[in-house]
């Protein structure tokens, strides 16, 4: 995608993300309609529904040869990443919106014939647009994130990823990520997929790991890491694939390898 073109575009949707997420924090203590989706721990609220429908609307307006590609219901059927398309998560980390009211991010990755060109993830609550276009570097509201550190051994790297690693799981044995938890510094688990890309290229965690997430859950994160020098594959090392849900690993490269092949491919099932 050109440059200038880029530029717009992205200065187009920074407005609209600060637009929806000070609607959101104005409603923030209104009354919530719930609803559950695939179990009754999958929760999606009206919120999620009108912000998604409030980003299509403005799409479809100003841009009606773009393609959505979203969460609740809003956007478009895809089988190729041909074209410019806008890879939306209105609400990441709804539970926490439910049960927190803050923790949560508005996520939108806008990709052309298959490139990321533009990521951007805003921590509503906090007030804090993390946000990059391709090749132009990454920033935290108006200040540019250094690359990430290339020194960091892996005892003492901070990883994030939610407990159900620790259960009985189809990914990598059990007694491997314990191993793994034992020997990294500290662990952390945040429950927005969003802001943990966005903590991992800001360098206060040093990789997420994840089973299964959604496009919508990775676009805009995998954009805003890239540009900091971090690296996302799958949990066993292979290349991400934007049409459907993968296992993420996205991490500062310095602890790939060792991750990788000393944990995640050695234990996997
Ligand atoms: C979820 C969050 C959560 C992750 C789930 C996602 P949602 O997104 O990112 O942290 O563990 O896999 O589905 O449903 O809150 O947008
Ligand atoms: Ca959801
Ligand atoms: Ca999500
Ligand atoms: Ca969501």
């Amino acid at each position: 995608m050109e440059a200038k073109l880029r530029d717009e575009l992205f200065q187009q949707a920074k407005e609209w993300v600060l637009q929806a997420g000070a609607t959101i924090r104005r409603k923030i203590d209104d009354p919530l309609n719930i609803d559950t989706k695939s179990n009754p721990n999958d929760l999606v609220t009206t919120m999620d529904k009108d912000t998604e429908a409030f980003f299509a609307k403005k799409i479809r307006d100003a841009y009606p040869s773009h393609l959505i590609l979203s969460e609740e219901g809003f956007g478009d059927d895809l089988s190729t990443m041909d074209g410019t398309i806008w890879i939306i998560d209105p609400i990441d980390g709804t539970m926490n919106f439910v049960h927190q009211k803050r923790n949560f991010a508005i996520s939108i990755g806008i990709y052309h014939d298959g490139i990321g060109e533009i990521g951007l993830i805003y921590n509503v609550m906090d007030d804090v647009l993390y946000s990059a276009q391709r090749t132009q570097g990454a920033f935290k509201n108006e200040v540019e994130i250094p690359k990430l550190d290339p020194n960091v051994p892996l005892h003492e790297s901070i990883l994030s990823f939610n407990h159900f690693w620790l259960c009985e799981n189809r990914l990598v044995h059990e007694k491997e990520m314990q191993r793994l938890v034992k020997t990294v510094r500290g662990t952390r688990t945040y429950g927005s997929a969003a802001l943990e890309f966005a903590y991992t290229a800001e360098g206060i965690v040093d990789g997420y790991l994840t089973m299964s997430l959604a496009p919508w859950d990775i676009a805009a994160g995998m954009v805003i890491i890239n540009e900091v020098g971090g690296v996302t594959t799958t949990a066993d090392g292979n290349p991400v694939n934007m049409l459907t849900k993968n296992s993420i690993f996205t991490c500062n490269p310095c602890v790939q390898q060792e991750i990788l092949e000393d944990f995640l491919i050695k234990g996997k099932k």
